[in-house]
């Protein structure tokens, strides 16, 4: 049986990793792929670690049907690079501090979510925390259409 562990992060994870999560855990749970996926998520920062989700967040994908209730935030380590087949950073600031980061030799696919999305769409998902609540509603458009495309590329991909 294939399996694929995938890493979401982004600067604190309390907003847009943690939805990120609960996002590609529905889509896996709808497609009958929980047993092919690991997720998980971390922020570069370290300022929410052991935190609840963003109550925004929580409440917009509640909106959704989707519980991101039970995430917890934690920082990313250097472990991560060996333990995930993907790291999937919600934008390019934080894909560059992880790249800065990846110690050599180690597996981790390192790529921004949104290279999964369509064309015509941004490059960076949108840090939610300053702003109103239909920021958030933007973060879960976007990483849901983002989410779909990964979940179709590693399925096209030889892993059956
Ligand atoms: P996130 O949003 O990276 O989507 O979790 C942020 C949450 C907190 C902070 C920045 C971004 N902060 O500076 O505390």
């Amino acid at each position: 049986m294939f399996m694929v562990s995938v890493l979401l992060v982004c600067l604190g994870n309390i907003c847009r990793s943690p939805s990120a999560q609960g996002v590609l855990r529905k889509l896996l749970a709808e497609q009958g792929l929980t047993a092919h996926f690991s997720l998980d998520s971390a922020g570069t920062g370290g300022w929410h670690v052991g935190k609840t989700p963003d109550p925004r967040a929580i409440k917009a994908a509640a909106r959704r049907g989707i519980d991101i209730s039970d995430l917890r935030a934690r920082q990313v380590t250097l472990d991560d690079f060996d333990k995930f087949d993907y790291i999937l950073a919600m934008d390019s600031s934080n894909h560059a501090d992880l790249r800065a980061m990846q110690p050599e030799n180690t597996p981790a696919k390192l790529e921004r979510i949104l290279a999964f999305a369509p064309a015509g769409y941004p490059e960076d998902v949108p840090d939610p925390y300053y702003g109103g609540d239909d920021g958030f509603d933007s973060v879960l458009d976007l990483i849901t259409d983002a989410s779909q495309a990964f979940i179709a590329h590693i399925m096209q991909a030889d892993n059956t």
